[in-house]
């Protein structure tokens, strides 16, 4: 197993290249189980969670590959079923169940299992699924659900679920009549689902609001031209903070600053200097850290996924901050590393008091989910002295060659063998 190692207290400096996003190439990889046929994407990353999409694919007949660009040839997909083997490494797995009973009229796909920021269930999922006329059963771990034919409905999801729109959005597409879904994710990987779903030949409206409407058609077919992946927004804002927290300047280029508003709003008021332009955005620290309060929402709110790497942030601000997150139910595990750092940081259920300190010292810690993971890294670039980071299986999950982006920016942070 590998750990990273920081040495930290350099500000960083210079330009890092942004990603594609994982999160938005996750269902975009599903979404070719709609359409028989060679799919095209590019700006895909180098992930682990992406190489395991691949791996579920293939399982089921596909064929990957995944040079500058990524090609998916769903043309022998015989076998619809996600295995428990590859699901329990990476819950977005889930994203193939609309598409295969959508297409196959068939899916068994093991049921995710609890994990370590929450209970996660996907009751939203099959509720949605059943109302399209889906019969869904739970045998020995496995969802099976089966339809000889969707049929569109109008489904309210009872809380805003990024996975769930997704899985719905892509069964609906092959559904007979017209779906609406009411309190849709508004993240900007459901955009970007629905323009290849809609490029494939799909009819979809209302993408990017709480309202989507689906005119379901018989047949899918995959586009000519490779589909662009749309910039990692979380690599970016925590990259942005990796400029704060070390009193840097960074320029990220090949990103989307308008996905990142209420992450940028928050910066600027915790002393951040950010301009940005249509695909890059220049970050500068600015004097003291102000201590600001965060509190996590669905898009276009403060994303949970940057909530790990702002707190690392806050804890070196300059008076009390107050951070609550209300997605998940037991996402703050950073925490108590963080403090393992010298961090002052008190836990109250979904909230936490972080009282500024004056500086970090290094000590070995331990990752414990990807965003966990990153926030860790970024309190180590701040940290005086060595940090070692072990278990970071789970930034290679989320974060293209992390240590070569931040070298590139000056930090001293290599990889060794445990
Ligand atoms: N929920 C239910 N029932 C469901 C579905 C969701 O109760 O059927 C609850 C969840 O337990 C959670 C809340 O609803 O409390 C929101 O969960 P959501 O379904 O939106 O999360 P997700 O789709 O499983 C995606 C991202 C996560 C990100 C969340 C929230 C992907 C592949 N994953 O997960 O990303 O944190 O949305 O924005 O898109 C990450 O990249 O580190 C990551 C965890």
């Amino acid at each position: 197993m590998d750990k990273l190692v920081v040495e930290g207290g350099v500000p960083l400096q210079g330009e890092i290249a942004v990603s594609g996003a994982k999160n938005a190439t996750l269902p975009l990889m599903a979404a070719t189980l709609l359409a028989s046929g060679q799919h095209k994407l590019s700006n895909t990353p180098r992930l682990r969670d992406i190489r395991t999409m691949g791996r579920l694919l293939e399982h089921m007949g596909a064929a990957c590959e995944h040079d500058d660009l990524m090609t998916i040839d769903t043309g022998s997909v015989q076998k619809p079923e996600a295995p428990y083997e590859l699901v329990k490494t990476m819950r977005a797995s889930v994203l193939v169940l609309g598409p295969l009973v959508a297409r196959h009229g068939c899916a068994r796909v093991s049921l995710p299992g609890g994990c370590a920021i929450g209970a996660r269930p996907i009751n939203l999922h099959l509720e949605a699924l059943k109302q399209m006329g889906a019969e869904v059963l739970l045998e020995e771990g496995y969802v099976i659900a089966r339809a000889r034919e969707l049929k569109g409905a109008t489904i309210t999801f009872e809380q805003v679920t990024v996975t769930g729109t997704e899985n719905i959005l892509m069964a609906a597409s092959l559904a007979k009549g017209a779906t609406r879904l009411v309190n849709a994710a508004r993240e900007p990987e459901i955009v970007a689902l629905a323009d290849y779903l809609n490029t494939m030949g799909a009819r979809i409206e209302g993408a990017g609001t709480s309202q989507i409407t689906i005119e379901g058609v018989r047949e899918l077919t995959p586009p000519a031209d490779p589909f662009p992946v749309i910039p990692d927004r979380i690599e970016a804002g925590t990259y942005l903070i990796a400029a704060g927290i070390t009193g840097g300047a960074i320029t990220l280029t090949h990103c989307s600053p308008e996905h990142l508003q209420a992450l940028i709003e928050k910066l600027r008021s915790a002393g951040l200097t950010i301009e940005t332009g249509p695909d890059r955005i220049q970050v500068r620290s600015n004097g003291p850290i102000r201590s600001i309060d965060v509190k996590t929402y669905p898009f276009p709110g403060f994303p949970t996924d940057m909530q790990a790497q702002f707190m690392a942030l806050m804890t070196l601000g300059d008076g009390v901050s107050f951070i609550v997150e209300q997605i998940f139910e037991n996402r703050f595990m950073h925490a108590l590393e963080l403090t393992r750092m010298g961090a002052r940081i008190e836990l109250d259920g979904r909230s936490a008091m972080v009282r500024g300190v004056k500086g970090l010292s290094g000590a070995p810690v331990m990752a414990t989910d990807l965003r966990a993971s990153a926030s860790l890294v970024l309190a180590a670039l701040a940290a005086k002295g060595i940090t070692s980071i072990s278990r970071i299986y789970h930034l290679d999950r989320g974060y293209e060659s992390m240590e070569t982006k931040l070298s590139q920016v000056g930090a001293r942070i290599w990889r060794e063998k445990e």
